[in-house]
């Protein structure tokens, strides 16, 4: 080899390598590739509580806009039952009631049970609640702890989960996250049980999912984003109502937030300002959501929730090859708002791998600017995509190569992810892998907000 050639190719080496280092971690970190297989119908975690009638698939969420509200859910197989719920503080559990609204539907041949959703409202702050539903032997109690009431100082924890579904895979993504006891309430990213996945959408499995994920729904309130596995829509049996078995069984407190739909809303918990969109819903100006979200914005107030945070199914920015560039036409309409209004984190799903992003916006193209690609913004948020909760579709495992430099680290591992508000400046992220049976960190960042502390 000529002495020309030789130092051409040194260079062409550094040049590779410095290409290579510039963008984030892609980690080759890997347990498991092969398909995620849902558990069978009688597994122990689908199984219906004892009794006659008993209530099942019990769920909350929060109920109102601050916080002092609360949404009981939950399925009486045979027939309507009671209405009530009892609930109250330790000293004296049934101390209040509050009766429930019934609903049913019907999608093809498959007919629901009797859907129970009951608002407690008035709730006292920082406190722990007991509630009972059913009646005589096929009660149950279950309890819950309101959120410390709504202050820019106030430390509290959330957990994320995206795209779930209801595999041994979930399993153990849903056993992880129930051993984080820092967790309070659930930040869930939509894709909820993928019974779409069945013929004709058996929605028995949306059944068996309420009761796969009692275990963790009927203690501590999941705030929910829906999915295009939400959407389910079968025409050839003419069920055409897009989202009909998500909004009879989920409910959100979508009007307190001035809402028009359960698919998009607010709520303010503790220290933080959490905005619910749908990817699925019309966003284009002028729609209900396009114009509901330009108006939210200017509720903010970040010196009450310094923590302003979005929920959308499918991500903004993503490196994997599934579903590639499909949120572009939201981000296109929404991210100039998004970097003005100083948002500081938005998590979705969608994609069943993880990844997390720089800090980086996308608005300058004009059209003949050709400033079409993203750059570092301080007061842009960081994107988290974490669709890895371990549904049946399995894995996405096929990153766009080289790593982009908007993108910070990225994973195909199944997992869970918190985040620990500290104080008005301070949270603290961690993504939990499923690894074997256990759950270990795989990424984290110190995240400085926003609005308080830009400069970091
Ligand atoms: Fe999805």
């Amino acid at each position: 080899m000529g002495k020309v050639t030789m130092m051409l190719a040194i260079a062409l080496v550094i040049l590779h390598l410095v290409s290579r280092c510039r963008g984030g971690v892609t980690s080759s970190y890997r347990r498991k590739l092969e398909a995620s297989v849902d558990m069978p119908l009688n597994s122990d975690v689908f199984r219906r509580p004892p009794g006659y009638n008993a209530p099942e698939q019990v769920h909350i969420t929060q109920g109102d806009y601050v916080g002092r509200g609360v949404i009981v859910s939950w399925v009486t197989p045979v027939e309507p039952g009671s209405d009530l719920v009892l609930y109250g503080p330790a000293s004296n559990k049934s101390k209040y009631q509050a009766h429930a609204r019934l609903t049913t539907y019907k999608f093809g041949n498959y007919t629901s049970g009797y859907i129970h959703h009951c608002k407690l409202k008035n709730l006292d702050y920082n406190t722990l609640y007991y509630y009972r539903v059913g009646i005589g032997n096929s009660s149950r109690e279950f309890s819950f702890t309101t959120p410390p009431e709504v202050g820019p100082d106030v430390p509290y924890t959330f957990g994320i989960i995206g795209d779930l579904g209801q595999t041994f895979d979930s399993n153990q993504t849903l056993g992880h996250y129930a051993s984080n006891e820092l967790a309070k309430a659930l930040l869930f990213v939509g894709d909820l049980s993928y019974a779409d996945h069945y013929p004709l959408h058996d929605n028995r499995r949306w059944d068996s999912w309420g009761r796969f994920v009692e275990r963790v729904a009927a203690y501590q309130p999941w705030i929910l984003t829906a999915g295009n596995h939400e959407i389910d829509t079968v025409p050839e049996i003419h069920e055409t109502t897009p989202f009909k078995p998500y909004i009879h069984r989920y409910h959100a407190p979508f009007k307190a937030s001035g809402s028009t739909s359960p698919l998009w809303y607010s709520i303010k918990r503790a220290s933080a300002h959490i905005i619910v969109l749908s990817s699925y819903s019309a966003y284009a100006k002028y729609t209900p959501q396009y114009e509901w979200l330009q108006n939210e914005f200017t509720k903010v107030n970040r010196s009450e929730t310094p923590w302003l945070i979005v929920l959308v199914h499918s991500p903004w920015y993503n490196s994997n090859n599934y579903h590639y560039m499909e949120g572009e036409t939201m981000r296109v309409i929404f991210e100039s708002w998004f970097v003005q209004n100083k948002v500081d984190l938005v998590f979705s799903g969608h994609v069943h791998a993880y990844e997390r992003s720089e800090r980086i916006s996308n608005i300058a193209y004009n059209i003949t600017n050709k400033e079409c690609t993203p750059i570092p913004d301080p007061s842009a948020p960081v994107y988290i995509t974490i669709g890895d909760g371990g549904n049946i579709e399995g894995l996405a495992n096929n990153f766009t190569e080289p790593q982009p430099n908007y993108s910070a680290y990225r994973e195909a591992s199944f997992g869970h992810a918190t985040l620990e508000i500290k104080n008005r400046t301070h949270a603290y992220y961690s993504w939990h892998r499923n690894s074997d049976g256990i759950k270990e960190v795989g990424d984290s960042a110190w995240i400085y907000n926003r609005y308080w502390r830009p400069d970091e």
